[in-house]
């Protein structure tokens, strides 16, 4: 069966974890220091803070910006939920907005547009998505969030190594989030991580992922209500192998998507995604074509030996949005044809061209009986 991901995990990088079990030294400490040293270093950004999940990092994100409750935050409709769902937890409001067909991320003008739209709403950030590594035109959403005194979140959890408008995530935006979970490009098991430009930020990150402690020389004082958002010793020595890697990871999924491009780019029935330039390939997602049955193709791929999947979700399809806020299927077009159509194909450095091959071959096959 050919996966639709495999982490990037050595027998060396096994070797460490087990060190790291047998000294005993579990819970936060040298080496998730070392490993934030490492981000920061690979995404020339100065302060890195490592938690346990993406979704712990946008949490710990939305709660260091403070919103006043009943704030309204601007989110992307095709997304992950966990992106909105920590605008729900800190008692704000969600306001979807719709993204592009061909890139399945944000514009500014559509960002623009949403602001627009809702000035009767109380919008204090906007929060884009950097979806499967895809990049947002990261640098222009800026100035509208300037603009308009709008705090700036990117959800990088798939976009470790992507390079929006010339920057790592984190530059443009407050605060970026990223994800460590086995379906990301770096994994150490579960796992997070908040990059920003900011010191005052991290300084309150750190506090807040350590239940607010704040340590002086002469005593321990708790000066924020902060959660445990630590992660362990040992998931961070997986990390720190992989991180090592990535760069070598980076141009072989690259080149890998080449092949997907070369084999798919005449077939009629589907779309492929737009080749931006920084894009980090943490899933190659195509467009089924509004005739294809995607649950059946799944299905043969399946039989075939090819695990594949669908994209993320459109928010405004989800009982939890069609509830709280009355969103309709229909209300975001494009979120919710990628929902219904987008399917992931296998993509991490370790598959091989003639296995690419394979599953592009596979695809056409499926799609054509
Ligand atoms: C866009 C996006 N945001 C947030 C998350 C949440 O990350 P995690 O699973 O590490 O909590 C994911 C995970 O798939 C995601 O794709």
């Amino acid at each position: 069966m050919i996966k639709l991901a495999s982490p990037d995990i050595l027998a060396e990088d096994i070797k460490k974890v087990i060190n790291v079990l047998k000294s005993g030294n579990l819970v936060q400490g040298e080496n998730v220091v070392l490993l934030e040293k490492e981000l920061e270093n690979f995404s020339n950004l100065p302060y890195c803070t490592m938690v346990t999940s993406g979704t712990a990092a946008l949490h710990l994100a939305m709660m260091a910006l403070e919103l006043p409750k009943g704030s309204s935050v601007i989110v992307p409709a095709f997304t992950f939920p966990a992106s909105a769902n920590v605008v729900e937890n800190i008692c704000c409001e969600t306001i979807l907005c719709d993204v592009d067909p061909e890139t399945y991320v944000v514009t500014p003008e559509m960002i623009e547009k949403t602001i627009l739209a809702n000035t009767k709403k109380n919008i204090k950030a906007i929060m884009i998505v950097h979806e499967f590594g895809q990049p947002v035109k990261i640098k222009e959403i800026s100035k509208i969030a300037k603009k308009y005194n709008l705090k700036l979140i990117e959800d990088a959890a798939c976009a470790l190594g992507t390079m929006a408008d010339g920057h790592h995530p984190g530059y443009y935006g407050d605060m970026a989030c990223f994800s460590f979970h086995p379906r990301k490009a770096i994994t150490t098991g579960e796992g997070g991580a908040i990059m920003t430009r900011s010191k005052e930020l991290d300084l309150k990150l750190k506090k807040l992922r350590n239940h607010g402690m704040e340590k002086t020389p002469d005593k321990i004082d708790f000066t924020l209500a902060g959660l445990n958002y630590r992660l362990t010793e040992f998931q961070a020595v997986l990390g720190l192998g992989q991180i090592k890697r990535f760069s070598k990871e980076l141009t072989k999924r690259k080149k890998l998507v080449e092949i997907y491009y070369q084999v798919l780019k005449n077939k009629k029935n589907l779309q492929l995604p737009l080749d931006e330039t920084g894009n980090s390939w943490q899933s190659y997602m195509i467009v089924l074509d509004k005739s294809i049955d995607r649950h059946q193709i799944i299905n043969q791929m399946d039989k075939a030996g090819v695990q594949t999947s669908i994209g993320a979700q459109a928010l405004n399809c989800l009982t939890y949005f069609q509830k709280k806020y009355g969103y309709k299927n229909e209300d975001f077009p494009v979120a919710t044809r990628l929902f219904n159509k987008g399917l992931v194909l296998p993509l991490y450095g370790k598959l091989k061209s003639a296995e690419i091959l394979l599953i592009a071959d596979e695809l056409v096959k499926a799609l054509d009986e």
